[in-house]
């Protein structure tokens, strides 16, 4: 992901619309993933609040995403734009891993886990299969919440 941002900012122009495209997939789909399985599933009262922030900064990625997608490459705002994304992408990831994982592994059992990467990994095979992308369009009015109807939160280590 953040090799692909790289490219964007630093390639011809002319690449820049089918790279976005590109990035607008992966991000959408761990946006979706992240939202649709992963949050819901690990919230608990020790990860709601970085939860809640995750949630808002999805929102701020998939507004400036989305905003990409309708700029022209040409515009003299692109460029600006394109490096808020990257900046916002990585303060978001550089969070996730720092302080929600950790804190994920420890409430939460080993074979829990596992069996929640699996449905994610499955989920995101078929997030693949129909244009994730077409969803950064939709989720830009507010933040998604972490109540999914379909989803069990995971029974956390007292
Ligand atoms: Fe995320
Ligand atoms: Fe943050």
């Amino acid at each position: 992901m953040e090799g692909m941002l790289d490219e964007l900012l630093h390639g011809e122009e002319s690449q820049r619309a089918p790279l976005l495209d590109e990035v607008a997939d992966a991000l959408a789909a761990h946006v979706a993933l992240e939202e649709e399985h992963f949050y819901p599933a690990v919230r608990a009262r020790r990860t709601e609040d970085i939860l809640l922030e995750s949630l808002e900064e999805h929102l701020s990625l998939k507004r400036v995403m989305s905003d990409l997608l309708a700029m022209e490459t040409s515009d003299e705002r692109w460029e600006a734009k394109m490096h808020v994304l990257k900046e916002q992408a990585e303060h978001h990831h550089e969070e996730e891993e720092e302080h929600l994982f950790p804190k994920v592994e420890k409430l939460f059992d080993a074979s829990q886990l596992e069996e929640l990467g699996a449905t994610m990994t499955a989920a995101l095979a078929k997030l693949h299969a129909e244009h994730p992308r077409d969803r950064v369009f939709r989720g830009t009015r507010e933040a998604a919440t972490l109540s999914m109807p379909d989803v069990e939160p995971l029974s956390a280590r007292a």
